[in-house]
C-alpha cells in the first residue's frame, strides 16, 4: 500500500468509526449471532492476492460489526466500563504510526520520557504521595502496564523476589527453594479473579481472607491471618488490598492493611483498577488514607478516564526493588546513557521487552480534555448512577443490594435469587440493555455499571424503562402460571362450597 492508498483508507476508517459512534444508540447492545457465525463466512485461507481497502472495509461493516457487543454504546451496563475518546483513539493512531519500541530510553526516548511526564501527572492530579513522582527524583515512580491484572502479578512476583532474598539474608541455612516453598499471600474473597490468577502465575499462594457484610478487607482480619500462617512456619510476602471491587465496589482498609504489612514486612499492593479515578476528586479525598504506606499501586485509566484500552497505570515506590528482582541483562540492549541518570529502563519494570508508545494516547487525550474535563467525566458518570439509584429507590418491586459507589449500582428484585436472575436472562435476550450479576453469601444481585464514550440522563432513563418493563411482564407471567396452578384448587373449594349452601 503506497502514502496515497494509506491517506484514503486511513481518511475513510475514520468516518467509519464517527459514523459508528453517531448511530450506536441505533444498535442492539448484544449481538445477534450464534457461536460460530464469522468462523463460518471467512475463508479457510488466506487470500492468495490482494484484495482492495474498499472491499476489506465493507467487510468490516458487513462481518464483523454484526458480530460486536458494543462496548462504548451508552446500553452496556456489564462488568466496568472501557474507556474510550476521540483524542485517544488519535493518539493511538498516532502510536501506531510511528511503531516504535520504547524497553530502553535509547529505543525511543520520546516513548519513555512521555511516560514519565505523563505518570508524574496523573500522580499529582489524584495527589499520590510525592515518593511516586519520578520528579522526587526518589526511587519511585509510575509506569504503564498493559493491564491490572499485569500490575498485580508483577507486584506478586517483586514481592517474593524481595521476600526470598530477605529470608536469606537472615537464615542463610535455607535454601532458595525452602523459602519459596512456605511463602504465603493474601487478599480479600472480593477482590478480582486476576489477583486470584496472580498467585497462581507468580507461584505464590493467596489466601482469599473471607469479610463480612461490610465488604471491606481489614487489619484486624489480615493480622490473624498472619499469626495463624507464622504459626504454621509459612512466610507472609504480599498483601493485595482492593480500592473498588470489582462485585460491589467496596474499599479495603488500606490503613489497618497498612500497619499490619509494617509489622511483618509483607509488600502492599492496591488494586484501584475502576475506583481509582475517585482519587481526583476532592470530596472522596479520604481515599488517600493509607497510601503513603502502599508499596505498589494500580489504577485503570482504560476503565474510568477517556483513554482506550489497554492503559494501566502503576506506580511504585521503589523501583530498584522491580529492578534488582527482573534485570537481565545483554549486550544489544546497552546504551551509553544506561544508568548514567534518572531515566528508567522500563523494560525492568515490566513483562515482555517491547513495549508500546501509550503514553502517547494519554498524553493526546489529557490535552484535549484538561484536568477540569477530566474530572467532570468521572462525575458525569457518578451523577447518571445516582439517577439510576434513585429509580430502584423509588420502585417499591426492587432493593438496593449495596451502597452505590462510583458509577455502580448493586440491586436485585424483592423476593429471592431467582426473580433477579430470571430477569437477567430477559433482559440479555432482549439485548437492548446488557448487564451481569453477582453472588454474596448466597444472594444473587444485578450490577449496573454507568459505560459508553457518552452517556446521557435519556440512556439511564432508557434501561430503567427497559428494566421495569421486563420485570412488569415477568411478574405478571408469573401470577398467570400461578393462577394455572392454584386453579384445579380454587374450582375443587367452589364447588364443596355451592354443595355446602345447597344443603343448607
Ligand atoms: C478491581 C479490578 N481489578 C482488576 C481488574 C482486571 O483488570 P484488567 O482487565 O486491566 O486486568 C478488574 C476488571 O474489571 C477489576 O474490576
Amino acid at each position: 500500500m503506497d502514502a496515497d492508498t494509506f491517506r484514503e483508507f486511513g481518511k475513510a476508517a475514520v468516518d467509519f468509526i464517527a459514523d459508528y459512534y453517531e448511530n450506536i444508540r441505533n444498535c442492539d447492545v448484544l449481538p445477534s449471532v450464534e457461536p460460530g457465525y464469522l468462523i463460518n463466512q471467512l475463508p479457510k485461507e488466506l487470500p492468495e492476492n490482494p484484495q482492495k481497502w474498499q472491499e476489506i472495509l465493507k467487510d468490516v461493516g458487513k462481518l464483523i460489526v454484526p458480530g460486536l457487543t458494543h462496548w462504548q454504546s451508552p446500553n452496556f451496563h456489564a462488568y466496568y466500563s472501557i474507556g474510550c475518546s476521540y483524542p485517544s483513539i488519535v493518539g493511538d493512531i498516532l502510536a501506531n504510526g510511528f511503531g516504535v519500541m520504547g524497553f530502553s530510553w535509547i529505543s525511543s526516548p520520546a516513548s519513555t520520557e512521555l511516560e514519565m511526564v505523563v505518570m508524574d501527572w496523573l500522580a499529582k492530579f489524584f495527589k499520590l504521595p510525592a515518593h511516586f513522582l519520578h520528579s522526587t527524583k526518589g526511587p519511585g515512580g509510575g509506569i504503564i502496564q498493559g493491564s491490572a491484572s499485569e500490575a498485580i502479578l508483577i507486584a506478586v512476583m517483586v514481592a517474593r523476589e524481595q521476600a526470598v532474598r530477605r529470608v536469606k539474608a537472615a537464615q542463610p541455612e535455607l535454601s532458595e527453594g525452602e523459602i519459596r516453598a512456605r511463602l504465603v499471600g493474601y487478599s480479600s474473597d472480593q477482590s478480582n479473579c486476576c489477583v486470584e490468577k496472580a498467585g497462581i502465575l507468580g507461584a505464590l499462594p493467596l489466601r482469599l481472607v473471607a469479610v463480612d457484610e461490610s465488604r471491606v478487607f481489614n487489619g484486624t482480619q489480615l493480622a490473624k491471618a498472619v499469626k495463624e500462617d507464622l504459626a504454621k512456619g509459612l512466610i507472609p510476602a504480599i498483601c493485595v488490598a482492593t480500592m473498588g471491587a470489582t462485585d460491589t465496589c467496596s474499599y479495603d482498609d488500606i490503613e489497618s492493611l497498612g500497619t499490619v504489612c509494617e509489622a511483618h514486612n509483607i509488600w502492599l499492593h492496591v488494586d484501584a483498577a475502576y475506583a481509582g479515578c475517585a482519587l481526583a476528586l476532592d470530596e472522596y479525598a479520604h481515599l488517600r488514607q493509607g497510601l503513603d504506606r502502599v508499596d505498589s499501586l494500580n489504577y485503570n485509566p482504560h476503565k474510568t478516564l477517556p483513554i482506550n484500552f489497554e492503559c494501566t497505570a502503576m506506580w511504585v515506590r521503589d523501583s530498584h526493588k522491580i529492578v534488582e528482582s527482573f534485570t537481565v541483562k545483554r549486550m544489544y540492549l546497552q546504551h551509553k546513557y544506561e544508568g548514567q541518570s534518572d531515566i528508567p529502563e522500563f523494560r525492568h519494570w515490566q513483562i515482555p521487552l517491547g513495549r508500546r508508545f501509550r503514553a502517547l494516547k494519554v498524553w493526546v487525550a489529557f490535552r484535549t480534555l484538561g484536568a477540569e474535563g477530566l474530572r467532570e467525566y468521572i462525575r458525569l458518570r457518578i451523577r447518571l448512577a445516582e439517577r439510576f439509584e434513585q429509580y430502584v429507590l423509588a420502585d417499591s418491586r426492587f432493593e438496593l443490594f449495596a451502597k452505590r459507589a462510583m458509577g455502580l449500582v448493586c440491586f436485585r428484585v424483592k423476593g429471592g435469587n431467582e426473580l433477579s436472575t430470571e430477569l437477567l436472562k430477559r433482559l440479555t435476550d432482549h439485548k437492548k440493555i446488557y448487564m451481569v450479576q453477582a453472588i454474596f453469601q448466597g444472594k444473587n444481585f444485578l450490577r449496573f455499571v454507568v459505560c459508553g464514550v457518552e452517556p446521557k440522563e435519556c440512556d439511564i432513563d432508557f434501561a430503567w424503562q427497559e428494566i421495569q418493563s421486563q420485570l412488569s411482564q415477568l411478574l405478571s407471567e408469573h401470577e398467570v402460571a400461578k393462577l394455572k396452578v392454584n386453579a384445579p384448587e380454587e374450582k375443587k373449594a367452589e364447588e364443596s362450597h355451592k354443595k355446602s349452601v345447597k344443603v343448607q
